[in-house]
């Protein structure tokens, strides 16, 4: 499948076309999923699609700090569910800082609060006490099928996961997470904001064996929603696609100030759209390797020539998003959120 709509942030490279390794959710067979965020407007809309579709089974959400501190996020979280109808989704807060490293935060994105720009309801889920660690490994452990873990935001709470209990890893079918970028980061030129916050717990999670969809920046740039797309969420005439449309208001603003586009992309949404439409993002298969130091922090070095590869010693185990139809995107996500009320 060829790069489906011109990047305006183009690869220097052609790369070569690759089957998806991602498993696909389909009505007769839902994934089973558990989303781990750090919402965060993108992330927002991610939940969304994850209870919208009959193609997913979201088991539980679990909470990291990222966009905003912990006791934000964990807040924020627990309103969309209650916008969403969700009330009794399992819900636990995670790591409140990075492995090694002082928490960074956007608010110079997301706002103070992590999710500005809407009048949200009370927050609602079913909070899992034992925190976010527990609650995947609780999930995991009870699913008769092996789980996707779709991580939207740092990776911290997957590495705590990954070292607590290495003995649930065969029961994690993959990863599709939002982070990385083969070209330019959004944090520094050489990192995307979710691996910059944790390029440690990025380094566990990608030594750890279990196969990963890495759905960095040259494809989430390209899953754009303007002011037409708002006026489709309007037009839903329920709550969800009033607030979804006023929270999009406020999410352009960094784009417009930033890149100087007329609309936002909605970055987190792609990696879970990613596991019910096969027609929606190109992947590369490459090696991807953490950069932890200095002024390189957080940088995915992805590579996928073979010559280089076999120098190396490395195999192209990860799938890398490289591409997305923006205007099909764009559908699904307005389709989600038309259906709730
Ligand atoms: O770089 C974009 C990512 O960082 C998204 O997950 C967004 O929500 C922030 O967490
Ligand atoms: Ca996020």
């Amino acid at each position: 499948m060829s790069p489906l709509t011109p990047n305006p942030m183009p690869l220097s490279t052609p790369y070569p076309d690759s089957p998806r390794r991602a498993p696909l959710g389909t009505r007769a067979k839902p994934l089973p999923l558990i989303i781990d965020c750090d919402p965060g407007h993108d992330d927002a809309m991610a939940i969304a699609i994850a209870i919208a579709r009959p193609e997913l089974n979201l088991l539980g959400v679990t909470v990291v700090a990222g966009n905003s501190i912990l006791p934000n996020t964990f807040l924020n979280t627990r309103r969309v569910l209650a916008l969403l109808g969700a009330h009794d989704m399992p819900v636990a807060a995670g790591a409140a800082v990075p492995l090694v490293r002082p928490l960074f935060t956007a608010a110079y994105v997301h706002g103070e609060s992590g999710l500005e720009g809407a009048d949200l309801p009370e927050p609602a889920g079913r909070v899992h006490e034992a925190g976010a660690v527990d609650l995947i490994a609780t999930l995991v452990a009870a699913s008769p099928e092996p789980v996707v873990l779709a991580p939207l935001g740092p990776l911290t709470n997957i590495a705590l996961f990954i070292q607590a209990h290495p003995e649930l890893i065969s029961k994690v079918s993959h990863i599709s997470w939002m982070g990385g970028a083969v070209g330019e980061g959004n944090v520094t030129s050489a990192a995307e904001f979710n691996v910059y916050v944790d390029p440690d717990a990025a380094a566990v999670v990608f030594a750890s064996g279990i196969p990963i969809t890495m759905v960095g920046l040259d494809a989430t740039h390209l899953a754009k929603m303007g002011a037409a797309e708002r006026a489709r969420l309007e037009a839903t005439g329920n709550r969800a696609g009033r607030v979804f449309s006023d929270l999009l208001g406020f999410f352009e603003v960094f784009y417009q100030e930033r890149y100087g586009w007329d609309y936002c992309a909605i970055h987190d949404a792609v990696a879970v759209a990613h596991l019910v439409d096969p027609e929606l993002v190109a992947v590369v298969h490459a090696a991807v390797d953490i950069e932890l130091a200095d002024l390189q922090r957080g940088r995915t070095v992805v590579d996928w020539f073979p010559d280089r590869l076999r120098d190396r010693g490395r195999a192209a185990s990860v799938d890398v998003a490289v591409g997305v139809d923006s205007a099909r995107f764009a559908d699904l996500l307005v389709d989600a959120i038309g259906q709730f009320a």
